[in-house]
């Protein structure tokens, strides 16, 4: 099949062409993100692959259909960039990697948890320095606190087994239980409850209209002086404002982001020639207890090859018999 890749990074060339060699699709890659300004240069395509930050509006939908495409094909598991009512409407099937190595975000995350809680920022670079000095870096034992987990599916479940061989007690909220997390005696409360007890919050939900900004004044408000808030699932389950007031008061006491809201016009690209002209990152930047990294959760080689595997089997099932089990659904939609 004629495959447009959009947001194409170096190493997805890599890897696709690689995993390619057995489903011999024609992929042509675009560098660029698929969004209101460039839709035009996917015109032709049956097939568009894209990514996390390429926008698939209503208004970019339209055209893709009216330019013959059929086939949306995400290669990540979230899919809140993509309006699947109007795709549904226009008969666009979307397909997805529901599930490619959960582990490589939930070791990134509690990679943030050990980075923030032991200071390694500033201690790789105080040492650099010749500084030697203790002061300033004193962390706390993971072993006995209080982590809970916000969203217990795929990657949430396997945080919970990482810290469950820290000692930590484990809570959780989700509208489903995990029976893997429950084995592990990981508790379900309330979301109140949670805040309320949790030494470390770290959320694994997807981006819905029930969790867009789900972490705002009022939750920061309910949370432990000085919790620990991490976020590797989507920037906008956070109100980044909220989380500002929080950290200048104190109340929260450090924050590891691998996502943002405004991600979008950030991420994935090398700007370190550039102004930043987000002046709400950049003041993200200026707390000493923030550790942000650019979505690189996903990034292992296990995790990539697993994500092109499937997108283009995804897509060769498409072709074979018009549907997919990866297919994007409107029960999804509501189901998350
Ligand atoms: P999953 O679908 O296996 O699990 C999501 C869980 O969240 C489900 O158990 C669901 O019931 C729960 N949930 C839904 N609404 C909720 C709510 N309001 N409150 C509490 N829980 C709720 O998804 P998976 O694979 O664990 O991924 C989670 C999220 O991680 C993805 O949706 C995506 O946004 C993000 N992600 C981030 C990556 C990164 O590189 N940083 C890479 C892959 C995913």
């Amino acid at each position: 099949m004629k495959v447009a890749v959009c947001s194409a990074q170096a190493y997805d060339r890599e890897f696709l062409l690689s995993a390619n060699r057995d489903f011999a699709h024609e992929l042509v890659f675009f560098d660029s993100r698929l969004n209101r300004e460039t839709r035009q240069i996917v015109a032709g395509f049956p097939a568009v692959c894209v990514f996390v930050n390429d926008t698939l509006d209503a208004a970019v939908l339209e055209t893709l259909a009216g330019q013959g495409t059929r086939l949306i094909a995400l290669r990540c598991a979230g899919f809140n960039n993509v309006d699947i009512q109007v795709a549904a409407n226009l008969g666009l099937h979307v397909v997805r990697v529901p599930a490619y190595s959960p582990h490589s975000v939930a070791e990134h995350s509690v990679g943030l948890i050990l980075a923030l809680n032991r200071h390694l920022p500033q201690a790789y670079n105080r040492v650099r320095n010749g500084n030697f000095a203790l002061q300033g870096l004193l962390g706390f034992e993971l072993r006995g606190k209080t982590v809970g987990i916000i969203g217990t599916g795929r990657i949430g479940a396997a945080v919970a087994c990482i810290l469950h061989g820290f000692g930590c007690r484990l809570i959780a909220c989700d509208p489903y239980r995990n029976t893997e997390c429950v084995q592990l005696g990981v508790e379900y409360v309330p979301l109140e409850k949670l805040y309320a007890e949790s030494d470390i919050v770290t959320l694994h939900c997807p981006l819905t209209p029930q969790t867009h900004h789900l972490i705002g004044a009022e939750a920061v408000g309910r949370m432990k002086d000085g919790v620990m808030l991490i976020n590797t699932s989507r920037g906008a389950t956070i109100d980044t404002w909220a989380v500002v007031a929080g950290l200048k008061s104190g109340k929260i006491g450090s924050l590891g982001l691998d996502v943002y809201e405004q991600e979008g016009d950030l991420f994935f690209q090398d700007l370190s020639d550039q102004v930043i002209q987000d002046d709400v990152f950049q003041r993200l930047l200026t707390f000493p207890n923030v550790l942000i990294t650019g979505h690189q959760g996903f990034f292992t080689a296990e995790a990539l090859s697993s994500i092109t595997h499937t997108t283009l089997h995804n897509i060769s099932a498409f072709e074979r018999d018009g549907v997919c089990q990866n297919e994007v659904t409107l029960e999804l939609l509501q189901t998350g």
